[in-house]
């Protein structure tokens, strides 16, 4: 299923967040928004994922625009999507089984209790946590709270991918594991991927596309290749470390 933006504005607090930002997001490879921080990544996310709706344009997910959508026309086409956000924690007070489980069911009510234990139990083979079912968020470290949210994403098997920062704030090893699953994951399923970051280390080892987004416009897509060599100052800039202001980790 590919996702393609066209031309999206996205209006907050009385200024332009996107300003006619397009991109394409093919089937099957993982495509990966990378800016400073504050530039519009989680906006571009957000809007690809339904959660906020951009005042113009188009957002196709397969071949269903998205923008004009109820949100009960919205949720078909939400089965079809897996948000593994910074915000979208874990519920606190679920074991791992039911936070996983909770995914499986909303997407599909009627499931079995053998079945939602198999739909746990697979996801969570996939993301590498056999046998933590019972365990609670407040017992498993930043990483591995990451994966079950990974898993989570996956219980209602969905054929596009949103990750919003999926290692800041993850040491090195962690963000490696985190960056590896990722790419698992689109082998694994076929599934198409974006991913926001400003970790380059990790858009170089994982990403098929790049695209760059600064001041709400998508400025330069391509291969990666093609984004190192682009002539594009902002882009330079960025890939070369030498943007204005810090790039903080873990924002
Ligand atoms: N709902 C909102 N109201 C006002 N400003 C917003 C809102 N959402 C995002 N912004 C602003 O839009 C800019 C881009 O935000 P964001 O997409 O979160 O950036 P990034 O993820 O690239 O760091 C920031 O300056 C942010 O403060
Ligand atoms: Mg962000």
């Amino acid at each position: 299923m590919q996702v393609r933006v066209e031309d999206v504005t996205y209006i907050a607090g009385g200024r332009e967040i996107l300003r006619q930002a397009s991109l394409i997001a093919p089937e099957g490879q993982i495509t990966a928004i990378m800016g400073m921080s504050g530039m519009g990544k989680s906006t571009i996310l957000k809007c690809i994922g339904g959660l906020i709706k951009p005042a113009r344009g188009r957002i196709f997910i397969g071949e269903t625009d998205i923008v004009p959508l109820t949100e009960r026309q919205l949720h078909p086409v939400r089965a079809d999507l897996g948000m593994v956000f910074q915000y979208a924690a874990l519920f606190d007070s679920m074991t791992v089984y039911e936070n996983i489980a909770f995914g499986a069911r909303r997407q599909n009510p009627q499931l079995s209790r053998p079945e939602v234990d198999r739909i746990v139990a697979e996801k969570l083979e996939w993301v590498g946590l056999e046998g933590t079912q019972n365990r609670m968020p407040s017992e498993l470290s930043g990483g591995m709270q990451k994966r079950v949210g990974l898993a989570r994403a996956l219980a209602t098997e969905p054929q596009v991918l949103l990750y919003d920062e999926p290692t800041s704030g993850l040491d090195p090893i962690m963000a490696h594991i985190i960056d590896d699953l990722i790419v698992e994951m689109k082998e694994r399923l076929q599934v198409t991927s974006l991913v926001v970051s400003h970790n380059l280390e990790s858009i170089w080892r994982t990403a098929d596309r790049v695209a760059m987004i600064h001041e709400g416009r998508i400025i330069a897509e391509g291969a990666p290749a093609e984004l190192q060599a682009s002539s594009d100052p902002a882009v330079q800039q960025f890939i070369e470390g030498r943007a204005e202001g810090p790039i903080a980790p873990g924002r």
